[in-house]
């Protein structure tokens, strides 16, 4: 793998303790939306779409809802904490799809396949951690055909009486409740607030919609999910 920069390098040792707890968590913490979110990802993804790339797959929630979609998909999740990827690994094989889920150690910022080599892609909570968003998303595109489906869950910034409701969620409830669970988690709890605000700072919702179409994918649509506090992007590459 290519030299990671301070940004990739913090987010791979905030996920690095988190494998073994991360599903249970993550679910709590997002009052049961995480899964909810993840289905609608996933069914933006056509069924006839065999070959399906899942970047930033973690724990391969997301590989898994594809796999089980699609009888006769094939995907492959990639990462880049080799310990996220071993939690998922044992949860692949417990859902018995071990023959239709690889899981792989690599970089959203350069992929470790060759070009339209996938049916489509989905990537879940990854263009915050990266340093060049515009140059991501073209690399993600790379690897899928034309016409092949792109799709991607992220957390979004609620709108109107549901902001200060998130605010305090994420001042004070959040790392809270991370700090009850363990260290690890009151970092996550910590960080995911102002990087979230951060990152919608820099690039507003248009302006994520744009790295897509400059990354080749056209026919984008959005959807608000959990009352604004998750967005689904997805489109068709060009
Ligand atoms: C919040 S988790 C999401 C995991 C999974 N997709 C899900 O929905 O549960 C974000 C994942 O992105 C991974 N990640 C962060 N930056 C990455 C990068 N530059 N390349 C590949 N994976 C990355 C982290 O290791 C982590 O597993």
């Amino acid at each position: 793998m290519t030299e990671a920069s301070a940004r990739t390098r913090h987010a791979r040792e905030l996920f690095a303790p988190l494998g073994p707890t991360y599903d249970r968590y993550a679910n709590v913490l997002s009052f049961g939306q995480d899964p909810r979110s993840r289905r609608f990802l996933v069914s933006r993804i056509p069924g006839d779409a065999t070959r399906v790339a899942d970047v930033a797959s973690g724990t391969a929630a997301v590989a898994i809802e594809l796999a089980r979609a699609a009888p006769s998909r094939t995907v492959v999740g990639v990462d880049q904490s080799s310990e996220m990827l071993a939690a998922g690994r044992a949860r692949v094989r417990d859902a018995g799809l071990d023959s239709r889920i690889e899981l792989i150690e690599g970089r959203a910022e350069r992929l470790p396949f060759g070009d339209a080599e996938f049916d489509a892609l989905t990537f879940t909570y990854l263009l915050r951690y990266v340093d060049d968003p515009a140059a991501t998303m073209r690399e993600l595109a790379r690897v899928v055909r034309p016409d092949g489906v792109v799709a991607m869950l992220e957390f979004a910034l609620p709108r109107g009486l549901w902001r200060p409701l998130w605010e305090l969620y994420v001042r004070v409830g959040l790392p809270a409740a991370g700090a009850v669970v363990s260290p690890a988690w009151r970092e996550v709890g910590t960080f995911l607030g102002p990087s979230i605000r951060d990152f919608y700072e820099r690039y507003p919702l248009a302006a994520v919609v744009e790295l897509w179409r400059d990354a080749g994918i056209g026919d984008v649509q959005v959807r608000r999910l959990s009352l604004g506090g998750g967005v689904v992007i997805w489109g068709r590459r060009a």
